[in-house]
């Protein structure tokens, strides 16, 4: 009897967190909407739309650090000055949960260009151009996965 209780609860253990880590996405608030005061504006969108905050860490990012993070796009024309900016100031690294999480925050904050991102999102409220757009928001489950560990250990997650 006890032994299948204690089966039950780590099955059910086990389900569940597995269920949250396909329900995860990472974003940094970018040192444009730091730096401008809008990381509490935009942490309130987010948590107002339905996302839990995981982890939560203000830091500041090497330019070595921003290539580490941004390596898919070594090779495209902005590469350099994206590292540069991206190492300019303070960011908010976060890891959110919710359904359906990184295709709902792709919502949330619109596209990445803020003159072509939709009225009422975090971009269009807040970015400045294409490259300080105020925010990062992982493009896959297996990004989002690779994109918090990079700024977290397992024991800062909640
Ligand atoms: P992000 O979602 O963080 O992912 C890659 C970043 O590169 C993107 O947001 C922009 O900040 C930046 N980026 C993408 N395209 C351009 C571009 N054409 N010029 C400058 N920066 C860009």
């Amino acid at each position: 009897m006890i032994f299948g209780a204690n089966f039950a609860a780590e099955t059910s253990k086990s389900f569940i967190f597995t269920d949250m880590a396909t329900n995860r996405t990472f974003t940094m608030i970018k040192p444009d909407a730091y730096l401008a005061g809008n990381s509490g504006a935009i942490t309130k969108m987010i948590e107002e739309a339905g996302f839990r905050l995981v982890a939560v860490k203000l830091t500041k990012l090497s330019a070595e650090r921003a290539g580490q993070f941004y390596e898919v796009h070594r090779e495209r024309s902005f590469y350099g000055e994206l590292c540069a900016y991206m190492s300019s100031g303070p960011v908010v690294a976060m890891i959110l949960e919710k359904d359906n999480a990184v295709a709902d925050f792709r919502t949330l904050i619109g596209a990445t260009n803020p003159a072509n991102a939709e009225p009422g999102t975090i971009r269009k409220l807040f970015a400045k151009s294409i490259e300080a757009n105020a925010v990062h928001g992982s493009d896959s489950d297996e990004n989002a996965a690779i994109e918090g560990s990079f700024f977290f250990s397992g024991t800062e997650q909640f």
